[in-house]
């Protein structure tokens, strides 16, 4: 816990810890585990995860975050605040039950605040002082949550000369505004981290996420005392970008679980349960009940469907004051396992991300992937397909799970329903790469190696880190890490697949023309990844123009421009031909 007693009134605001001005606070919060050291790591590397990248700092654990990160979220507090409010007065009103550590406001349908107090017991003080509201004709189902409301008790004399509160921004930038920040790029790599530093879940927005597994764990508590609700998922992958989708883990391993050591003699103690044909029904009938208390009794969760006949069974919601679509499951461990293997993969190499956020946007772009479930690409799929692009390249960037298990020592020795997910688990004990190559020439050769993979014989392994014959003959066949015999990409049509590698050859063939000519950044022009992410303004530019030419001119420059690119340009012709005549 960080340094409690301190002051009274919160220590910091995050708002605050993201200015320059913060060396003095920052010393306050240094201790490991807490933000503060968070975001020291965060500066030393921009656009790293949480653990940083290759930077020399020792590298966290995807459990070690996970653990700190669930911590963090139970001493912490949702509050619906008037759109009118007085900062500090809201700070010493809330510091009388305990030292706060931070807190940040967020505007969603309302203003709401985030405050996280130094202890849990804080929380307890808070609700025993907190009624529950009469509602006039309508009645309140009580729930002693941690999701309040705040209300003024005489809002003209508080509301008077307010400074308006500063909001943290939940959202991504716009097209526009992306648009801009690439054309002031300094080069196609500076675009590619400029994306990620726009696009990845900021500090605020991942405990908010944290945060709202905490509070849907409370609803689920209340049937299932011992039960945690953990993301999984680009929340907590490094891959999620602003806005993504919150994939929670109902986790009931814990209940009844017994130490050996606790139990003597000759006698066994076993609850008395109702049993049930098979795994899934349980989770089915689990999922149910759940389900059914989030619909009636969880503060904030609207639209709750529960999908019971899916291959993976889930409950579905929006939790309102977050803003985030939530799905809920409770028998996929096995998901929360390849988590943490992107979370390791995303960190041992700052490229990685970078180029997964644009490979992830541009396929957003040209609409190849959906927050609908269809057959399309998944961008769980396209992470896979970064990550085994990467470990093909000379010398490979990341390394394959069959080598990341050879490093596992007996700790890490991991068997999930019968799967051996064992790998090393400490990045720290993972050499770095030796490849230099810039994310320019990777983004270009992603395109051109997708743009010519044969989808037609070959999978994409990871395990192995080469390609494999297709066991099966759906049109993309991506091996899950883990359950070997699954294909992540099994939804996928030829069709979309078709559309991916025609995409894939096209941004290969322009970032390929733009190495020899490209816009200066100065001429309004987009270039390099606004080039690929946006081309209809990419199209409209160039058509406007276009179109003030008369069409004798037009054609007569077309002609030119075939004149001479026939004779000139037969490298450009050629790497073009190159792309498309490889099936
Ligand atoms: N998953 C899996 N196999 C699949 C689909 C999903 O193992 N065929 C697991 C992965 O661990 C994935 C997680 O379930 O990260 C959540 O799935 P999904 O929400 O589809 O993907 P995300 O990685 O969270 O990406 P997004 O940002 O699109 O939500
Ligand atoms: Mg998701």
């Amino acid at each position: 816990m960080a340094a409690c007693g301190v002051g009274l009134l919160t220590r910091l605001s995050l708002r605050a810890q993201r200015s320059q001005v913060q060396c003095p606070l920052r010393r306050l919060l240094s201790c490991p585990g807490t933000v503060a050291a968070d975001l020291r790591r965060e500066e030393q590397s921009s656009g790293s995860a949480e653990t940083g990248s290759e930077d020399r700092t020792p590298k966290k654990r995807f459990s070690e975050v996970q653990n700190e990160r669930r911590g963090q979220a139970q001493r912490t507090v949702l509050i619906h605040c008037p759109n009118k409010i007085d900062e500090k007065k809201f700070l010493k009103f809330l510091s009388q039950h305990g030292p706060i550590n931070s807190h940040f406001f967020y505007e969603s349908f309302g203003l709401y605040a985030v405050v996280e107090f130094c202890q849990k017991e804080s929380v307890t003080s808070l609700q025993n002082i907190t009624r529950t509201p009469s509602l006039g004709p309508e009645a309140a189902i009580p729930f002693k949550s941690r999701y309040f409301n705040l209300k003024l008790r005489n809002s003209s004399n508080q509301t008077s000369e307010l400074s308006s509160i500063q909001c943290s921004n939940q959202s991504s930038p716009s097209s526009k505004k992306l648009y801009q920040l690439l054309c002031c790029a300094e080069s196609v790599d500076d675009q590619l981290n400029t994306l990620l530093r726009e696009f990845q879940l900021t500090e605020e927005n991942t405990r908010l996420r944290y945060l709202t597994c905490s509070l849907i764990e409370d609803v689920a508590a209340a049937y299932f005392p011992d039960c945690a609700v953990r993301p999984f998922g680009s929340s907590v992958n490094g891959f999620g970008k602003l806005g993504c989708d919150l994939d929670m883990f109902l986790d009931l391993d814990e209940i009844g679980k017994f130490s050996a050591q606790k139990t003597s003699g000759n006698f066994l103690m076993e609850f008395q349960v109702k049993n049930v044909p098979s795994e899934r029904v349980a989770t089915q009938k689990i999922l149910s009940v759940i389900g059914e208390c989030l619909d009636q009794f969880g503060p904030g969760c609207v639209g709750v469907q529960k999908i019971l006949n899916a291959r993976c069974p889930l409950v579905r919601f929006s939790h309102q004051a977050s803003g985030f679509q939530c799905d809920l499951t409770t028998n996929n461990r096995i998901a929360l396992k390849s988590s943490e293997l992107l979370y390791m993969y995303g960190a041992l190499d700052s490229r990685v991300r970078a180029l997964a956020f644009s490979v992830r946007c541009w396929a957003r772009a040209h609409s190849l992937t959906s927050s609908i479930p269809g057959a399309w690409i998944t961008n769980f799929s396209l992470t896979m397909m970064v990550i085994f692009f990467l470990q093909r390249r000379s010398p490979p960037i990341l390394p394959t799970l069959d080598y990341l298990k050879t490093l596992a020592d007996a700790e890490d020795k991991c068997i999930i329903e019968g799967y051996n997910c064992t790998f090393v688990r400490d990045l720290n004990r993972i050499k770095p790469s030796g490849n230099t190559e810039t994310l320019e020439l990777l983004l270009k050769e992603f395109f051109e190696y997708f743009g010519n993979f044969a989808f037609n014989k070959n999978s994409i392994n990871i395990r192995q880190g080469k390609e494999q014959n297709k066991p099966e003959s759906s049109p993309l066949h991506i091996q899950n890490p883990f359950e070997t015999s699954l294909n992540v990409s099994k939804n996928v049509s030829q069709s979309q697949l078709q559309k991916f590698v025609d995409l894939a050859r096209e941004s290969a063939w322009i970032l390929h023309q733009e190495g020899k000519d490209r816009p200066s950044p100065s001429s309004n022009q987009p270039w390099g990844l606004a080039a690929l992410l946006l081309p209809s303004v990419a199209n409209n530019v160039s058509l406007s123009k276009k179109k003030k030419k008369p069409a004798s001119e037009r054609i007569k420059n077309l002609l030119d421009s075939i004149k001479s690119s026939g004779a000139e340009n037969s490298t450009a012709t050629n790497g073009r031909r190159a792309i498309s005549t490889r099936a």
